[in-house]
């Protein structure tokens, strides 16, 4: 990666803590736990990698996700992210963690979130990198689910800057959870949602007029909605896109076709995250080395990408 990439400073708005799992701390987690995995070693399991879309993907992470168990998992899974992000000059950290993936395996919610809260505090105070916890609800569950969840967070309301909402986008539009998003936003929490990823723009139309969220995951599919560009533009409204995410989940069938420079040379606010790290080849820097590389990105539009995500901050 060139040096003034890598030296940019930028924030990260769309990370899914569970899809930081690097293989090589899955296997130690795994044997750490006594927990047998289906994948003979690392090799095999990177190999495993390969997805014709969102499901494939979701599949095989929350496979992974099985061998997070303890408090201290929790903490290493962070820790080990927020030095990735120190390599690479992310100063700010908004990630996001899917609470029901653990409390459906009978892990209490609090012991995924202290080993996450210490390490971003940590990860604060040791290496200079401020954040704002964003809890996400699976959308593939119903909203009573969902609600479940908030009121299990509420005890701890000021441990999270807001809500999120993902897992499978097809067949599960943002207005199944009217309900649940506007409880959270009467608690004072923001609100985002994942849409326009693999799901038609109407998705987005409905995040933002049904849920209010202050930033679209991904979005992507916007470009084919006129009308909807030219509000995303008016009103500035920030997209968190995923270049390397979109490519490995064929949302795009190559990186030269993403459409994320053309949205930002027409105004819209984009912005350059990972969303799955472990899982899609590589964290922010690697995702900017991939524009510049396939679509010819120009240092200033790098600087305008990263300030961009330093204005779309929630915290
Ligand atoms: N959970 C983790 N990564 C996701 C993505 N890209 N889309 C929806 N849900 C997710
Ligand atoms: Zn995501």
């Amino acid at each position: 990666m060139p040096e003034w990439l890598n030296a940019l400073p930028k924030a990260e708005l769309h990370l899914h803590l569970e899809g930081s799992l690097e293989p090589e701390l899955l296997f130690a987690l795994a044997e750490r736990n006594q927990i047998a995995l289906p994948w003979a070693d690392v090799e095999t399991l990177r190999a495993a990698y390969a997805f014709n879309n969102l499901q494939e993907f979701l599949d095989l992470y929350y496979a992974g996700a099985n061998v997070l168990r303890s408090e201290q998992d929790f903490y290493d899974l962070t820790w080990a992210y927020l030095q990735r992000c120190k390599a690479q000059n992310v100063i700010h950290v908004e990630p996001f963690f899917d609470p029901q993936t653990h409390t459906d395996r009978g892990i209490p919610f609090e012991v995924v979130l202290r080993g996450i809260q210490q390490a971003l505090r940590d990860g604060e105070q040791q290496l200079g990198i401020s954040h704002g916890l964003i809890l996400s609800f699976l959308r593939h569950l119903p909203e009573e689910e969902a609600f479940k969840t908030l009121e299990q967070a509420m005890p701890f309301r000021d441990a999270f800057i807001g809500v999120g909402l993902d897992s499978s986008e097809k067949g599960f539009p943002p207005r199944l959870f009217q309900r649940v998003f506007a409880k959270a936003r009467s608690e004072g929490l923001h609100a985002v949602a994942h849409a326009g990823e693999e799901g038609p723009p109407e998705y987005i139309w409905e995040a933002l007029d049904l849920l209010k969220v202050k930033r679209i995951d991904h979005g992507v599919r916007a470009s084919e909605d006129e009308r909807l560009m030219q509000r995303l533009i008016d009103e500035q409204i920030p997209l968190t896109v995923c270049p390397l995410s979109n490519i490995k989940l064929c949302v795009f069938e190559h990186m030269g076709q993403h459409n994320i420079l053309e949205m930002l040379e027409r105004g819209v606010k984009v912005t350059v995250n990972s969303d799955d790290p472990a899982y899609f080849g590589g964290y922010v820097g690697e995702n900017f080395a991939a524009l510049h590389q396939h679509l010819g990105m120009t240092e200033a539009q790098a600087q305008r990408l990263a300030q961009n995500s330093l204005d779309a901050r929630l915290a």
